[in-house]
């Protein structure tokens, strides 16, 4: 308990110092409000965050939501599980090949949650309606030139004949492993260059049978 006293003894002039810093830093005119460049002397220069409209914080984009970074910072560190431990319901087996995606049949799910880890992990991108028009396609860029925050490949429409045609086990696959093109890099066992996270990773593969249910359902 006591070191408690001590510890904010210490840190509270330091906190203060800091704040005194960053003030000076904007006021004195070395801080730029629409970029965020901050530059000291001639030879020190960083970034802080923006958002042109108020001159402070930029949003920032995380493409997937379903381990918010905000969270980080109250959890205590983790214990790893042993490398090679597999969960008490089995392994996954990772399939890579469309062919061997498209013989996989739905297993039994409970698809309660479907419309939660959708808004939660695909909405950013593939838009509430599904068809592709996500807040990220329309985000401004923190530059305030009118120019867009995200310029790659467009998310694709998911109300579509394109993805209607396809097998549940190649959605399945193309979940898992973050698209086409995340799928076809793994299968060359090479880092996924899409946008599009690996949601293998990220969620099991329960939740990923009730999106491709969920896909299905909303093309009806
Ligand atoms: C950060 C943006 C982003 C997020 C988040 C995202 N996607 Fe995608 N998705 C894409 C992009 C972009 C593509 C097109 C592939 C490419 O060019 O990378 C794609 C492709 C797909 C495809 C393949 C369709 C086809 O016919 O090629 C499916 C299915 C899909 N997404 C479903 C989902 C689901 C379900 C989620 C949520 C679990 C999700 N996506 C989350 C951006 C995203």
């Amino acid at each position: 308990m006591s070191n408690n006293g001590l510890n904010i003894k210490i840190t509270a002039p330091i906190v203060m110092v800091a704040i005194l810093l960053v003030t000076l830093l904007v006021n004195s005119g070395c801080y730029n409000s629409k970029t965020g460049e901050v530059k000291v002397g001639g030879s020190i220069s960083f970034e802080l965050p923006v958002f042109p409209e108020t001159g402070s914080h930029a949003v920032q984009i995380f493409s997937e939501m379903q381990y918010s970074p905000s969270y980080r910072s109250q959890e205590v560190p983790r214990l790893l599980p042993p490398e090679g431990s597999v969960p008490v319901t089995g392994a996954e087996v990772k399939i890579l090949e469309v062919e061997a995606l498209k013989a996989l049949s739905m297993p039994d799910h409970d698809g309660s949650q479907a419309a939660k880890i959708y808004s939660v992990n695909c909405q950013v991108c593939h838009g509430q309606s599904l068809r592709g028009d996500g807040p990220i396609t329309t985000l401004s860029s923190a530059r305030g030139d009118g120019s867009k925050a995200y310029s790659g490949a467009a998310p694709v429409n998911l109300i579509s004949e394109r993805v209607n045609d396809l097998s549940d086990g190649e959605i399945f696959g193309y979940i898992t492993w973050g698209g086409r093109p995340g799928l076809a890099a793994a299968a060359r066992g090479k880092d996924s260059t899409s946008i599009m996270p690996q949601f293998g990773y990220l969620l099991n593969e329960e939740q990923r049978w009730q999106l491709v249910q969920y896909i299905r359902d909303q093309n009806k």
